[in-house]
């Protein structure tokens, strides 16, 4: 495996996989990888002759007060974990080469989709992975990309994005992974305290909650986010960023559920922010 820190050196690879006519798959994280991550990197494995793991904690998609000095980081362990996944190539370049310039005068944006849920919370953050994914996808020219469905916003931005940049680029998302108590696996959990860690399985039982509702007849999504809301608040730990019930395809807010919907959440722990979802299936009458 190789481990590659410059945009010459990894695109000097890349010309030489096309040479050969090789599939590349690429898997674009901000390192600190678990199993989630392991996922989207056996799928790439399956599906490619070569794997690509960007890592890279991308400075402008985190907000003025976000977390971006303290995110988790370890380049050793990451590779590791990557070697034994078959990867071929890890490209982590620094800030300093994926924007020389202190100001980035050029970026790539999405409307509409990305002024709800996350989008609405976090200004700027969409529009910081759009243009950093952008610059991955002309770097290394990946023929698949793989993203988690825990992000599922994200994963609909970028599909967004491909179809109307007509990046050659196939997305292809992968299902959340959890925890064996079924939180849903993610870099932030390591800043949780070990009561943090119990409390922050609210978000995934509020989730069961609506299933459970759901599945009994109740499409009134105010109704449902009542229920659901009582769920994370019966932690005192918790604050709730949204709960937000929406088409699957559009992201826009329902008020019944007479279609398939995304019921995604943001819920503070303590300090930290995590996210979680459950898209339900609707059969039309
Ligand atoms: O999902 C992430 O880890 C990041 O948003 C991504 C896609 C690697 C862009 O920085």
């Amino acid at each position: 495996m190789k481990l590659l820190k410059s945009i010459e050196e990894v695109r000097e690879y890349i010309l030489n996989c096309k040479n050969k006519n090789f599939s590349i798959g690429l898997v674009p994280t901000m390192g600190y990888l678990h199993e989630g991550h392991g996922s989207l990197i056996k799928q790439a494995r399956k599906n490619n002759d070569k794997v690509v793991v960007s890592i890279f904690v991308n400075p402008i998609q985190f907000g003025p007060t976000e977390d971006l000095s303290t995110y988790p980081r370890d380049l050793e362990k990451d590779s590791l974990f990557c070697e034994s996944l078959g990867v071929d190539v890890i490209f982590a370049p620094s800030s300093k080469k994926m924007y020389p310039s202190n100001s980035i005068s050029t970026f790539v944006t999405v409307n509409n989709i990305t002024e709800v849920l996350c989008g609405a919370k976090r200004p700027g953050h969409f529009q910081g992975v759009c243009t950093v994914v952008s610059k991955l996808f002309n770097i290394i020219s990946p023929t698949r990309a793989y993203f988690g469905e825990k992000d599922y916003q994200q994963l609909t931005v970028i599909k967004t994005m491909v179809k109307e940049l007509n990046f050659p680029v196939e997305i292809i998302g992968c299902p959340i992974v959890r925890e064996d108590d079924l939180l849903a696996k993610s870099s932030r959990n390591s800043y949780l305290s070990n009561t943090e860690r119990q409390d922050a399985l609210v978000l995934y039982k509020s989730l069961l909650k609506c299933k459970d509702l759901i599945s009994t007849g109740e499409f009134i999504t105010a109704n449902i986010k009542k229920e659901m809301e009582a769920i994370i608040h019966s932690v005192s730990s918790s604050k709730i960023d949204y709960i937000d019930i929406v088409d699957t395809n559009n992201l826009m807010p329902v008020e019944l559920i007479n279609h398939d919907v995304l019921v995604a959440l943001a819920v503070y722990i303590g300090e930290t922010r995590l996210i979680d979802n459950m898209t339900f299936k609707i059969k039309e009458a």
